[in-house]
């Protein structure tokens, strides 16, 4: 991160001075720079005279009193409270009394770097992503303690290097890290508690939210031991169980198994391509008769997906009689089980029932009906997307759970399955991690810009979660936290007020 930050720097035509532990160190933050530099060269983006000019802008030594004349330094040794203390202490007495020291910690509490200086005044944190070079985000944090000149300062300079600073408070894991892996370790839990597969959680979050991976191969990518050493860091503040790190991440950083950079993690990397890449269905097949039950979007927009698809379509109960599948979309889930008693009265033997609602369980609605055995959930993250979580409840017949993937999967749908539990994979993944966003607007320690810059800017997300909240709609993120905690009784499953202060009031977050 050090080389990282100085090469960010230099391009900036900053003047840098590089400091390592020892000779040797120095050697290696030196051929990082040069390769670092040198593949830009080779891609096209910076001339030779560039880059010397960027590596003669970079003066490394192993002294730190070489650091006397410097206006800003940021420390970037491993992640341990003893070593950070110990070199701002030194950077303490070598560096002007004026100028600004700032830590590039991802999980450790600045305040408590600052409150062990004599200047702590001046003491900020500014939180780069790796690669350096080339992510966007940069957290700039403020202690209670930090003079507003030393944050404006270092705000701006990151805003004239070309990143996008965003200011915040000393809390675990900022706002980037904090977000992501309170996801991150709740997928790793549902994992472990037998829920669905790694492959199908990867699969629907890449597929039902958007997301450029999966929470598995994103952890592999990150490095196990590093997500375990930022989630202790933030449960030690937060003491929100969702943050004790799961046994299905410790039981493998315990094991060796630290993801890519070990060649296994929650995958094994041995050059094979990713193993969850879903099946493609077969073309040859005729797509099937289709009831398509209830009115509203959901409805409308499950029957055009299954007319373009190349599927019948039904949509009244008299006429489900030579239907494979039919599919329950209505509005809400009384009305729903109506229309799927009157299904079962009429489809034909053979035929799956299919529930959409993700808030009332499957077997609630199965139970209803005379045939419970042939009811299934499937439920469409995104009524106009491609993604089928299917879940068979304990008493979905052998066999039905596969015709309806089939089936899904001929109208050109991924599917993954999981258990009949609220939210599925990806609601029960997705609105929790949105409703810790709301929690921290609400709480007024980051704007909505600063939240969605980070998760964008900062972990690749397609979209912020404050527009994603406004665009999914609150009413729905307050009835599936509502029925998340209905079912866990976990508090932090209960809407944040904001959200359901926002709902009563029909206005969006933004
Ligand atoms: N790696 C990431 O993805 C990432 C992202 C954001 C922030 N961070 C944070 O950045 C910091 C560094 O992380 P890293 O991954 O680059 O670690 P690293 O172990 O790769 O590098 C740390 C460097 O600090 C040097 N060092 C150790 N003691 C020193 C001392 N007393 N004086 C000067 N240099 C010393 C080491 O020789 C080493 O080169 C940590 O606080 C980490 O949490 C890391």
């Amino acid at each position: 991160m050090g080389a990282g930050i100085a090469e960010v720097l230099a391009r900036g035509d900053l003047a840098v001075v590089g400091i390592e532990v020892n000779a040797d160190a120095l050697e290696r933050g030196r051929g990082h720079l040069e390769r670092s530099t040198g593949r830009a060269v080779k891609r096209g983006r910076l001339t030779e005279e560039g880059q010397r000019e960027i590596l003669d802008r970079i003066t490394l030594s192993v002294d730190f009193t070489d650091l006397g004349e410097c206006d800003l330094v940021i420390e970037a040794v491993p992640e341990r409270l003893d070593l950070k203390r110990r070199v701002f202490a030194e950077l303490d007495r070598v560096c002007r009394d004026d100028a600004v020291l700032a830590s590039n910690t991802s999980s450790l509490s600045v305040t408590d770097i600052a409150v062990t200086t004599g200047r702590p005044t001046k003491i900020v944190g500014v939180h780069f992503f790796n690669p350096a070079p080339v992510m966007k985000l940069v957290e700039v944090i403020r202690t209670v303690l930090t003079e507003p000149e030393a944050v404006e300062r270092v705000a701006a300079l990151v805003d004239g290097l070309g990143k996008t600073a965003v200011t915040i408070g000393d809390r675990a894991g900022f706002v980037a890290n904090r977000l992501l892996f309170g996801y991150l370790n709740q997928a790793a839990t549902m994992l472990e508690s037998g829920h669905a597969t790694r492959d199908d959680i990867d699969t629907a979050m890449k597929a039902g939210a958007g997301l450029p991976m999966g929470p598995f191969a994103l952890m592999d990518l990150i490095g196990l031991d590093t997500c375990l050493e930022i989630l202790e860091a933030v449960h030690a503040e937060s003491r929100d169980r969702r943050h004790a790190p799961s046994p299905a991440l410790r039981e493998r950083v315990t094991a060796g198994l630290l993801g890519r950079k070990s060649g296994h993690g929650f995958y094994v990397h041995d050059g094979q391509g990713s193993p969850d890449e879903p099946a493609e269905h077969d073309a040859e097949t005729p797509a099937p008769i289709v009831g398509v039950l209830g009115t509203g979007p959901l409805a409308d927009a499950v029957a055009a997906h299954c007319g373009r698809a190349g599927g019948q379509v039904r949509t009244t109960a008299a006429e489900l009689g030579d239907c494979d599948l039919v599919i329950e979309c209505a509005q809400d889930a009384e009305a729903g089980r109506a229309l799927l008693v009157a299904a079962a009265e009429s489809a034909k033997e053979g035929a799956v029932l299919a529930v959409t609602s993700a808030t009332v369980p499957v077997i609630e609605q199965a139970m209803a009906t005379g045939r419970p055995g042939d009811v299934v959930g499937l439920h469409l993250p995104e009524a106009d997307g491609t993604l089928a979580e299917i879940a068979a409840t304990v008493v979905t017949a052998p066999g039905v759970a596969d015709r309806a993937a089939a089936l899904a999967g001929r109208l050109g749908l991924t599917t993954v399955r999981c258990r009949d539990r609220a939210g599925f994979i990806v609601d029960a993944l997705r609105f929790p991690y949105l409703n810790d966003a709301a929690a921290m607007l609400g709480a007024g320690y980051a704007g909505a810009d600063a939240i969605d810059a980070a998760m964008t800017l900062g972990c690749g997300y397609p979209s912020g979660p404050i527009a994603d909240l406004d665009r999914l709609g609150l009413d729905r993120a307050v009835t599936v936290l509502r029925a998340l905690y209905a079912e866990t009784r976990d508090p932090a499953f209960a809407p944040t007020p904001l959200l359901a202060e926002h709902v009563t009031a029909a206005r969006p977050l933004r």
